[in-house]
């Protein structure tokens, strides 16, 4: 652990990272949304604050403390996300961690009033919602990208994907069909992909995975640049 942040490998390093979930508005009292608890975007806001860098959070709604020295901007819906990103990383960014679930489909239209129960069913249509990291990671000045994966099957093969896809410089993949793993829990295992190279973490405490996490991150900056 790093004790003085001045010392730190991230030192001068501007970090946004996106976490916790998304809500998608049905109409002025609902929405649809997951179980994201937004913890491992916070360690990692915390881990990379440890290293040195500023830190920004474009954080979805969660019910944990910002990291203290940490920026945030909040936001709601997957559409903002992308928004908020985007202007983080054009006040200069050297590395984007994208751990947020976001809604990956939003109702089409939201409704003006509430909903009512007059019929025995309800069909909602959705549309595919902007995919955040694979924005951050197509900018011609895009910064060191790292996504995260949760997968239940076939883990490597769907993350490896995802890196190459989505062109990104690492992805963390974690295992959520393991119990007490991943969402909404404290402990995590994943492995780390990057293209010529592997690395397993865990499981231990979303803090401590966190901290390898931007250890990482900080050796791979070094030797990319
Ligand atoms: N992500 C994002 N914006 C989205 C969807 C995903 O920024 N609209 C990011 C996540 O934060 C994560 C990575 O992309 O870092 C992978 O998310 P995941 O849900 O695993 O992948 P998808 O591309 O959405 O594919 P699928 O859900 O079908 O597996
Ligand atoms: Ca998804």
């Amino acid at each position: 652990r790093i004790l003085d942040p001045q010392d730190g490998p991230l030192r001068g390093k501007r970090v946004v990272i996106t976490a916790g979930p998304t809500r998608e508005p049905i109409d002025p009292v609902r929405y649809i949304s997951n179980h994201s608890s937004g913890k491992m975007g916070y360690a990692l806001a915390a881990a990379a604050r440890d290293a040195g860098a500023d830190v920004v959070l474009v954080s979805g709604p969660v019910s944990i403390p910002v990291p203290a020295g940490v920026e945030l901007r909040s936001v709601v819906t997957a559409d903002d996300m992308l928004r908020e990103s985007m202007a983080a990383v054009d006040d200069g960014s050297d590395v984007f961690i994208a751990t947020a679930a976001v809604a990956d489909y939003r109702p089409e239209t939201c409704a003006g009033d509430k909903i009512k129960k007059t019929r025995e069913a309800l069909s909602l249509d959705l549309v595919k919602n902007p995919d955040t990291l694979a924005t951050v990671a197509a900018r011609p000045d895009a910064p060191f990208t790292v996504g995260f994966a949760a997968e239940t099957n076939d883990v490597a093969r769907y993350a490896l994907d995802k890196m190459v896809r989505k062109k990104l410089d690492m992805i963390v993949a974690n295992d959520v069909s393991t119990p007490g793993m991943g969402f909404n829990s404290d402990n995590n295992a994943v492995t780390v992909f990057w293209p010529d190279g592997r690395e397993h973490i865990g499981p231990d405490t979303k803090q401590n995975i966190a901290t390898r996490l931007v250890a990482l991150i900080s050796h791979h900056l070094e030797t990319d640049s």
